[in-house]
């Protein structure tokens, strides 16, 4: 039998992981394919268990997986039990290890491919799911001076900024209002969107959290959405004259870290960033 490793999420036909991924195993001569499994929730835990068969190498969990199979796996990285979501599963010592590499891939879509340093600096970012939590452990791990969380449901803003706050650095939950943010965005060094808003096939495609008249010039912009690529708060910095950087590049980041760690190898970044530029 061949070693699998694959991505599971429901629906899945949207995901670009085995693309990208493909092009990695194939340039370097790793004769496995990269599978893509639509898994319901109701067939969730008989997929988890499947991975404990000899074959299983790894899977990237997508929506809405990435917080319901943490009961279903035996261990966690300190990224993934902090954030409270999983991204990654990779077989270890037969055991199933939970791992998240959104929150280290968005940082490295920041500095590698932007040069945003986020030490010292002001965020905002908006939303309070999984996603959120990812971003908001990454900045804070990586020095940054304050962040400012703003989403719809306020409740759970504050209890992100309760969870996730350090001695050193205070989330302030804020609410979702154009004068409370007019309060705070245009002294933001960047401003994130983790919220599905504007997302192609989602609740409020044609929305954005935040419009150009409260946006900085100087202010960096980033859009964890990728479908489209440009998105309508992307617009908004674009209209603004500000820099920006898009939600690609953290899905390639996160897996760029993930098949590193799953297969032990260095991954062929540009091989795998051509893949995605060529869909
Ligand atoms: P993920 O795990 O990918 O972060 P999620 O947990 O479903 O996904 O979170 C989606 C985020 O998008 C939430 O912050 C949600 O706000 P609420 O907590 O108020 O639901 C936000 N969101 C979704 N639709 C929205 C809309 N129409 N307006 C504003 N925020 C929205």
């Amino acid at each position: 039998m061949t070693d699998i490793l694959g991505v599971i999420g429901h629906p899945i036909n949207h995901s670009l992981s085995p693309v990208f991924q493909q092009a990695a195993l194939d340039h370097l001569g790793i004769n496995k394919i990269f599978e893509k499994w639509d898994v319901t929730p109701e067939n969730l835990e008989g997929k988890i268990k499947s991975f404990r068969n000899n074959s299983f190498i790894a899977s990237c969990v997508t929506l809405p997986h990435k917080q319901n199979v943490i009961p279903l796996i035996d261990d966690l990285t300190d990224s993934a039990k902090s954030i409270g979501a999983v991204n990654w599963i990779y077989k270890n010592n037969n055991k199933l290890v939970g791992d998240n590499t959104d929150s280290s891939g968005f940082i490295r879509a920041l500095t590698e491919k932007y040069n945003f340093i986020p030490e010292d600096k002001t965020a905002l970012v908006f939303g309070a799911g999984g996603a959120s939590r990812a971003i908001i452990f990454g900045l804070i791990k990586s020095g940054v001076k304050k962040i400012i969380l703003s989403n719809r449901n306020f409740d759970k803003a504050d209890i992100v900024s309760k969870e996730l706050s350090t001695n050193k650095v205070k989330i302030e939950p804020i609410i979702y209002t154009r004068d409370s943010l007019a309060n705070y965005a245009p002294y933001s060094d960047i401003i994130i969107n983790t919220t599905s808003l504007g997302m192609a096939g989602g609740p409020a495609p044609m929305k954005t959290p935040i419009t150009s008249d409260l946006i900085s010039s100087t202010t960096f912009g980033y859009d964890i959405v990728y479908s489209p690529l440009i998105t309508p708060f992307i617009k908004e910095f674009e209209k603004s004259g500000a820099e920006y950087g898009t939600g690609l590049s953290m899905l390639l980041y996160q897996g760029v870290e993930g098949i590193e760690k799953a297969l032990n190898i260095k991954a062929p970044i540009n091989v795998m960033q051509k893949a995605l530029d060529a869909l």
